[in-house]
């Protein structure tokens, strides 16, 4: 799109049903202003009814947009409509990244590249273990299992409430997953040396369930996608229990790295002044 000065000016959205709580304006707005770019991210409410009608003026351009985030409830529905979509979100069945090349909308899927990124950051060597734990097998477990075993753990034990569930991912994903009914949650994590909780279990202040990390390799990382609160139940029982602990904050800042870069040329960085943004806006929106 063109300004009036005939200069190009790059402009992205972040579209979900509903929209208004999403923190990615923050995160773009932050890099935007420290590169001085002059392009605009913004939050840009879609109903799934209206979504298809989205993906055709995105790639037509006369929505205005070279691409932009997509959530829930529209990454699925992302993904079916996109013209180029890559391998990790071919495998996925999501995407929650696009953009425009040569007319056709391109798509990936970087919250794996978000949640490894935040862990090389927080807890560097956890990818030295040879089994992980998942807890979950909901659309936000599917990209954290690919990414683990994209890096090379040999084994994921994929515990869930509803095992037929974790079953279908241990399908998907190959030989490497594992299915198991939550009864089994002691016994996989025996030796494990990364626990990651996908469920919503915590969430919001909730009361969650007392987890006996104490089977887990000495020195085990223990991490959560949920990020509000900062320090969930989970994570501040695997804490006083002495594991190492990584909070979900770094997952959400890392996954939109990818993106900015897609659509405004440059590799952001995640620094902590950001990460002090995010915080801010959560305790006034706690
Ligand atoms: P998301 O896409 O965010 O992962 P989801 O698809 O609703 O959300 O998945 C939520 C996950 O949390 C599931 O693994 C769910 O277990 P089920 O598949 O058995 O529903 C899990 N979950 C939610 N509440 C739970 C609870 N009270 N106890 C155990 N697991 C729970």
């Amino acid at each position: 799109m063109r300004d009036s000065r005939e200069t190009f000016v790059n402009h992205a959205f972040v579209t979900g049903y509903p929209i208004k709580h999403s923190r990615s304006p923050l995160i773009h707005g932050y890099w935007l202003k420290q590169f001085g770019i002059a392009g605009s991210y913004r939050a840009h409410e879609v109903t799934p009814a209206a979504f298809p009608d989205f993906m055709r003026q995105l790639r037509e351009g006369s929505a205005g947009f070279c691409g932009g985030n997509v959530t829930i409830p529209h990454k699925e529905m992302a993904f079916e409509l996109s013209d180029r979509p890559d391998e990790l979100s071919e495998e996925l069945g999501a995407a929650n990244t696009l953009w425009l090349e040569d007319g056709k909308i391109c798509a990936t899927n970087t919250d794996g590249r978000g949640f490894v990124a935040n862990l090389d950051e927080r807890a560097s060597g956890w990818d030295r273990i040879s089994t992980a734990v998942i807890l979950g097998a909901g659309g936000a477990s599917r990209a954290v299992i690919q990414a683990v075993r994209d890096r090379g753990v040999k084994t994921i034990h994929v515990v869930n409430r509803t095992t037929a569930r974790a079953q279908e991912l241990a399908d998907r994903f190959g030989d490497a997953v594992e299915a198991h009914p939550l009864a089994a949650l002691s016994e996989v994590m025996t030796g494990a040396g990364l626990f990651v909780n996908t469920t919503s279990l915590g969430m919001d202040g909730e009361a969650a369930p007392e987890i006996d990390f104490s089977p887990l390799a000495a020195g085990a990382v223990v991490t959560d996608i949920v990020y509000v609160p900062l320090k969930t139940p989970l994570l501040r029982q695997a804490e006083e229990q002495g594991f190492r602990i990584v909070d979900g904050l770094g997952m959400l800042l890392h996954q939109a790295v990818p993106g900015f870069e897609k659509w405004f040329g440059r590799r952001p960085k995640v620094d902590e002044t950001l990460r002090q943004i995010i915080i801010e806006d959560m305790d006034v929106h706690a």
